[in-house]
């Protein structure tokens, strides 16, 4: 934690003054660890020399974005409007791939016409899709098979995605028969072989299998894919107790991989890129007291930061000043919203706190203000750029009367 006299700081500014300058709740992003996670994720990799794409979807920022572009990545996109944005921030679109299961036609025409690096397809309905508009554009389209190796990520069972009973990709059985289909197609060109198994991962083990369902597929084929796109899914260190992903393992079983099979690896990683360097500085509105524990009712609520009400997940919690007080009795930080589950966090004791004092909601860099809705007619926070000791709105607040 960076505090400084007693004030929690990101970067060379505090908490306090961004709360006093652009009011709470906001959400805070790092300069320097978006920077930082970048160059650490480049090197872990650097004996495989991937192709990285930002996954847009974790957080879809322009100025972000363009962040992200200037230190080398790509990006990997869900919807034309993250291809959009992707394009805005000045991503070439020979370093963006484009996911998921629905893509509509409109969507393919557009991220064809953009020539983006390629597409993965994720049913044989969605490759017949674009087959159709390369043969009226008299064009060959490179694509991706996305394969689901049915493989436990054992992370939150909601944020698993490569189990057979989850809809994304195709199984092993499905990508051999396309393969063959599609060998001397006029319009079709598979290059890639991509996966993504679930995200927040924090054991080798999981990849380990998927890197093994991966190379039954190209032994069973015999296929020379140009890429293998492993997704992302490296999780973070939420909460001192998770564990840590070994990359280096991870590293040395890609290599591994690659000594038997001569392709370029592409990576789309989105929370171990952003997650750590996003803050949501909060006000505390009230404080509640009953005999079991403080109700400490935040200014930021489940619309503002939906991760704890949908997926459970825990986040820090920390004062914007520390006051050397120990309470020994529960502290249940919940949002205003009228649901039972506007609920961030609950711990057994926490320093003396106030109505009107300020906290920060930790590690939200990641599926935070890209998960932010109106409900209960709240407007979305404002977000800043740090640098330094420079501060800069990069969205505005929204106000009440866009939404009302
Ligand atoms: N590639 C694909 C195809 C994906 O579906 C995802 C995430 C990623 C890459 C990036 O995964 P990451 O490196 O960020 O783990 N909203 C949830 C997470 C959903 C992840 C969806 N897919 C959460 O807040 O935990």
């Amino acid at each position: 934690m960076r505090y400084k006299k007693g004030h929690f700081y990101i970067e060379n500014v505090s908490a306090k003054n961004i709360a006093r300058q652009f009011g709470t709740p906001s959400y805070v992003y790092s300069y320097s660890k978006i920077k930082d996670n970048i160059i650490n994720f480049k090197k872990k990799f650097k004996t495989i020399n991937p192709l990285i794409c930002f996954s847009v979807k974790s957080n879809a920022n322009l100025h972000i974005l363009s962040l992200i572009n200037k230190f080398g990545l790509g990006a990997d996109v869900v919807s034309k409007g993250e291809l959009l944005v992707a394009l805005k921030a000045k991503i070439k679109p020979e370093k963006i791939v484009f996911s998921g299961v629905g893509k509509t036609v409109e969507e393919l025409k557009f991220a064809i016409n953009k020539k983006i690096l390629l597409i993965n397809a994720e049913s044989e309905n969605e490759i017949i899709e674009i087959e159709k508009i390369a043969k009226k554009s008299k064009k060959k389209i490179n694509i991706g098979l996305r394969l689901n190796p049915d493989i436990d990520a054992k992370t939150l069972k909601k944020i698993s995605t490569g189990k057979k009973e989850n809809k994304f990709g195709l199984n092993g059985k499905e990508i051999l028969k396309i393969l063959i289909k599609y060998k001397n197609s006029k319009f079709i060109n598979i290059i890639c072989l991509s996966v993504h198994i679930g995200s927040q991962i924090t054991s080798h083990i999981p990849y380990k299998n998927m890197l093994k369902e991966v190379n039954k597929i190209i032994q069973k084929s015999k296929y020379k894919f140009e890429y293998i796109d492993l997704g992302g899914g490296m999780g973070i260190q939420y909460e001192k107790k998770l564990r840590k992903l070994n990359y280096s393992k991870y590293n040395k079983l890609i290599k591994s991989f690659l000594s038997k099979n001569n392709a370029k690896i592409i990576f789309e990683p989105g929370r171990s890129i952003v997650g750590n360097a996003g803050y949501l500085i909060s006000k505390i509105t009230y404080i509640k007291k009953n005999n079991s524990k403080n109700f400490v009712i935040l200014d930021a609520a489940m619309n503002d930061l939906i991760r704890p009400a949908l997926y459970g997940a825990k986040h820090k919690i920390v004062p914007s000043k520390l006051s050397g007080v120990k309470i020994i009795k529960k502290h249940e930080f919940v949002g205003p919203i009228c649901e039972t589950t506007d609920k961030f966090l609950t711990v057994s004791k926490y320093q003396k706190i106030y109505q009107r004092d300020m906290v920060i909601i930790c590690d939200v860099g990641a599926y935070g203000m890209v998960l932010s809705s109106n409900y209960n007619l709240r407007t979305k926070p404002v977000e800043i750029l740090v640098n330094k000791s420079s501060t800069k709105i990069i969205t505005k607040r929204q106000k009440l009367n866009e939404i009302t």
